[in-house]
This record gives structure tokens, C-alpha cells and sequence, in this order.
């Protein structure tokens, strides 16, 4: 492996829960973390000492940003490209800012996993009414409306299979200005997903195939290590789709899992809640691993697990009351993301445990998150 420079100045675009366990795994590194985002009371503002105040969005922001970093990554790909290609010194932000636009948009994303021949939902682009009524046809009236970008937790997303729900979607897909894509309602068994990561030195780690559980399109809890024949031969192809479009960093790989085999859900250009497990339950968590890919460094090669089963708990919010928890229980870690505002729904914390097998995990967590009053 090649040596790590400690304090190496590397930045995040976002002040979120991503960018805080980023930011500590960063710091973990020795590395000297910049966050920029708008407030000191963000999430990632909160445990680093280089905050910068600004807007991920402004180009004399961004400029003075990059004039403190070496490297900087994001949390969040929905980000203007145009605007951060202008401002980004070349080869400074990774994943690049074409990747995040090619990755942004879920049609050029689909466009993507259809040229490389990774299976995936049926799709069409919806613009129109008339469009809709294609899908509608196309699918059997069995379909998926997704926002184009800027989708995320079931936000902007739409089931459609009912002829009334048609007519009620047409308005918002004429006022919607990045458009919508259209897939096939696919009849999965359970939901999957891997982390894929490429470092600057072209290395290629992939960490283990986990279970994903959504309640309201929403991650509730993830168990692993899952087991399916077909997932090497894809982690295996997402290796070159990585190499060819020369992509750094960690990629998140949502799966379903349907009789004839899996097929890739999205791709996430980033750090991803279904691996957040990783902290705990791994002798490389993601974080740390696209620090590694983003300083050039070898990978670890074996994803080396701390138990033979593990599981994590998103604590979603409640606007009833605020949350109490106790810390009794020396099997379940603990994580927090310091927001200030706690809305019902919205991502707090998250519990993850280690077990003998991936359901003991899972089930230690369901008996210990009864303390908890989220
Ligand atoms: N084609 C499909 N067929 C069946 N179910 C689907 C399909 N697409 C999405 N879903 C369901 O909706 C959930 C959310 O969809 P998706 O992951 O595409 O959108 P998202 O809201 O952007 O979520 P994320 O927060 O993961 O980015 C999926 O986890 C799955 O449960
Ligand atoms: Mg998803």
C-alpha cells in the first residue's frame, strides 16, 4: 500500500449526515477536513474545525473552496454540473462533475446500465401526457414514475396502477422541468445492494452484498451478509462500467432480487446508507474506503467482517417528541447525526448491530430500539 500523507486538505461539498461521518473518518485519517455548507449548525459543520459558510451552489463560493483543498468530494449528486464543471479546477472533485451528471439523471443513468448490458427495469422517458399514456400501454398499466433528478427516499417518486392515478399525475409532469422516466413495476423477492469502489490508482474493492428493507420507498433497515449466485459475476461487470468511465470513489448498488435473476434498481454516485453498517461491522468502512480511493491508495482487498451477521437501523424522525435512548446495550452502536430540526420521517441516526447471523443482528436491534422514543 502505498504511504498515506497524513493532513492532506480534502473538502466536502454539504454539511449532512453523509458529509459528518465522512468528515470523521477523514480525521480518523489524519486528514485535514474542509466542509463547506451554509450553517454552523449542520451536521458535518458541527465536528470539523475547517467550516467554510457558503452555498454548494454559488461559483465564488465554490471557487474560494477549492482554494483551501486539494481534493474534495460531495454528499449529495444533485448538484448544477454546468456550474461546479466552471469552478472546479480540473480533476478536484471525484467522482468528476460529467459523472455526477451522467449519474444524476436517471435516464442517462438507465441509458448507462442498458450499454453496458446490466439488467434493469424496462424504461421510457415521460414528458408529456402522451408519453404517459405510452408507459401506461408499454408497462400494462403496472409502472413507476420517477423524477429525473433530485429524486431521493421515495420523494418524487409514483406508483401507478390504477387508470385514475394517470390523470392525476399529468399536471405534475407538465410542470416538472428535469422530466420523468417511466419503469416497469418489477415483482422483486427482497431488495439488495453492494458498495463498488475504484481508487485513483485504478484498484477495485466491492464490500459484501447486504439486504435493503424500504417502508414509504424509505430505507428502514439493512442485514448482511446476503447471499445471491449471480452477485459476483455483476460486482465483477460493474468493474469495468467503473474503469471504462474512469470513476472514483465509492458507488452504491441498489439491487433487486426477482426470479430471473438481479437487476439493478439505481446507482448512487456517492457514500450510501445501505453501507453505513460498514462503520461497525467491517475492518474498512465506506467512508474511510473513498478517502482511499480519492488519495490513490491500494484497497483492501477482503472485506473483512467483525461477526458473521450484522444489521443497521435508520432512526427516523417524529415531531412528537424528542428523542431518549439508552446505551445499555454493548452490542448495539449508537450513531447520531446532531440535526436540529427533528421532522417525522427524516434520517436522525442509525442503530447497527453484530450478531451470529444477520437475523440475530436484525432481531438484537428490534429488542434494544424499544428504549429508544423515536
Ligand atoms: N421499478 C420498480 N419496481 C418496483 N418497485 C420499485 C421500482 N423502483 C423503485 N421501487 C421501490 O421504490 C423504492 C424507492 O425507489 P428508488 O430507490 O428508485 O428511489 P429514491 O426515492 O430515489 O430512493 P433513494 O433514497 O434510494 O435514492 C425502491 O427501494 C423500491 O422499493
Ligand atoms: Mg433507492
Amino acid at each position: 500500500m502505498k504511504e498515506l500523507k497524513p493532513q492532506v486538505k480534502v473538502g466536502i461539498l454539504g454539511g449532512g449526515q453523509l458529509a459528518r461521518m465522512l468528515a470523521l473518518q477523514g480525521l480518523k485519517l489524519g486528514l485535514d477536513v474542509h466542509v463547506l455548507s451554509a450553517r454552523s449548525d449542520d451536521p458535518a459543520a458541527q465536528v470539523v474545525r475547517h467550516w467554510t459558510q457558503g452555498n454548494v451552489e454559488s461559483s465564488a463560493d465554490l471557487k474560494k473552496f477549492f482554494g483551501k483543498v486539494e481534493i474534495a468530494t460531495f454528499e449529495s449528486e444533485f448538484l448544477n454540473v454546468d456550474l461546479l464543471s466552471k469552478a472546479t479546477p480540473r480533476g478536484r472533485l471525484e467522482p468528476k462533475p460529467k459523472l455526477m451528471g451522467l449519474l444524476q439523471d436517471r435516464l442517462t443513468q438507465k441509458q448507462l446500465l442498458a450499454e453496458h448490458k446490466i439488467p434493469t427495469a424496462d424504461f421510457m422517458a415521460v414528458e408529456t401526457e402522451a408519453d404517459l399514456l405510452k408507459a401506461w400501454s408499454l408497462f400494462d398499466g403496472r409502472l413507476i414514475l420517477k423524477k429525473r433528478r433530485f429524486g431521493y427516499d421515495g420523494y418524487g417518486t409514483f406508483k401507478l396502477t390504477h387508470p385514475s392515478e394517470v390523470s392525476k399525475l399529468v399536471k405534475l409532469i407538465e410542470n416538472e422541468p428535469s422530466g420523468f422516466i417511466a419503469e416497469a413495476l418489477i415483482d422483486f423477492d427482497r431488495e439488495l445492494a453492494f458498495m463498488i469502489a475504484r481508487s485513483r490508482s485504478s484498484d477495485i474493492a466491492t464490500l459484501p452484498l447486504v439486504e435493503t428493507h424500504q417502508e414509504n420507498s424509505r430505507c428502514l433497515w439493512v442485514k448482511g451478509p446476503s447471499r445471491n449466485p449471480k452477485a459476483k459475476q455483476l460486482m465483477k461487470r460493474f468493474a469495468h462500467v467503473l474503469k471504462k468511465i474512469d470513476y472514483v470513489g465509492v458507488m452504491g448498488v441498489e439491487l433487486f432480487e426477482t426470479a430471473k435473476g438481479l437487476m439493478v434498481n439505481e446507482l448512487a454516485p456517492r457514500v450510501h446508507n445501505s453501507a453505513h453498517y460498514s462503520l461497525d461491522a467491517l475492518g474498512c468502512d465506506q467512508f474511510t474506503l473513498h478517502w482511499l480511493c480519492l488519495l490513490g491508495q491500494n484497497l483492501p482487498k477482503t472485506a473483512a467482517l467483525r461477526a458473521p451477521g450484522f444489521a443497521m437501523w435508520n432512526l427516523l424522525g417524529s415531531c412528537e417528541r424528542e428523542p431518549s435512548w439508552n446505551l445499555g446495550d454493548e452490542n448495539l452502536n449508537f450513531h447520531w447525526y446532531g440535526k436540529s430540526e427533528n421532522r417525522p420521517g427524516r434520517k436522525m441516526g442509525h442503530l447497527t448491530a453484530l450478531g451470529s447471523t444477520p437475523e440475530k443482528a436484525l432481531a438484537s436491534i428490534r429488542k434494544s430500539r424499544k428504549s429508544f422514543a423515536l
